[in-house]
């Protein structure tokens, strides 16, 4: 061998020598989970049917007003846990859950951008309670699983999917179902 290229080819040998190593040593280097078995864990159950839990408490202010904070809840980032109704759960690091939302889609008493793609909350109690059309049973199961009266609707699953609890689902429920007066606008 050409005596001036014995470096270069011994440096590329060395060189060779510790990518190789380092080679085999990346199979440990990352994590590589069972990418099958975190799709399935992702997957929510299908159409589940609940019945709301006797201690729902639908007259209850504190439930009403969790239940509230939860619908109007647009995005809770910048929430502080000062401001959190009684008894909410507040999440570890102090950051709180973003929760509800659901004035992106309904409108109702007091909403602000309230949405259209689900019908209007408006004066729930007189116009679907009070009538007979629905009851508390059917605002729960709604909220915890929409999909049991209309398999292709757009609404969130929210027990059976965990977002919430059973709890939760209550508190909303309760708010819903409460006779709200609509805010006056300041012209
Ligand atoms: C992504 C849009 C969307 C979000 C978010 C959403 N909904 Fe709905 N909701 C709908 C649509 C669409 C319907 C009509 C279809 C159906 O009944 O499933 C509906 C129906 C309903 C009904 C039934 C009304 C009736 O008497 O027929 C209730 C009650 C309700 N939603 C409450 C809620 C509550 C409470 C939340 C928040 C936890 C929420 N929704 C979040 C879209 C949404």
């Amino acid at each position: 061998m050409n005596k001036s290229i014995r470096p270069f080819a011994f440096l590329s040998f060395a060189l060779l020598a510790v990518t190789a190593v380092y080679a085999i040593d990346m199979t440990k280097a990352y994590e590589m989970p069972d990418s099958s078995k975190i799709v399935k864990d992702d997957l929510i159950p299908g159409a589940t049917e609940y019945t709301m839990p006797k201690d729902c408490k639908l007259d209850d202010l504190e439930s009403i007003a969790r239940g509230k904070y939860m619908f109007h809840n647009l995005n809770s980032k910048n929430d502080k846990k000062e401001n959190l109704p009684k008894g909410m759960k507040t999440p570890k690091g102090g950051e709180v859950k973003a929760y509800g939302n659901c004035v992106a889609c309904h409108n109702i008493e007091g909403a602000v951008g309230g949405g259209t793609v689900g019908p209007p909350l408006t004066n729930y109690k007189a116009n679907f309670i009070d009538t007979k059309v629905r009851d508390a049973q059917f605002v729960y199961q709604k909220i915890a699983d929409p999909r049991v009266d209309m398999k292709t609707t757009a609404m969130t699953i929210n027990l059976t999917s965990k977002m919430f609890d059973e709890r939760e689902v209550c508190d909303i429920t309760a708010y819903v179902l409460q006779v709200k007066q609509e805010k006056k606008t300041k012209k």
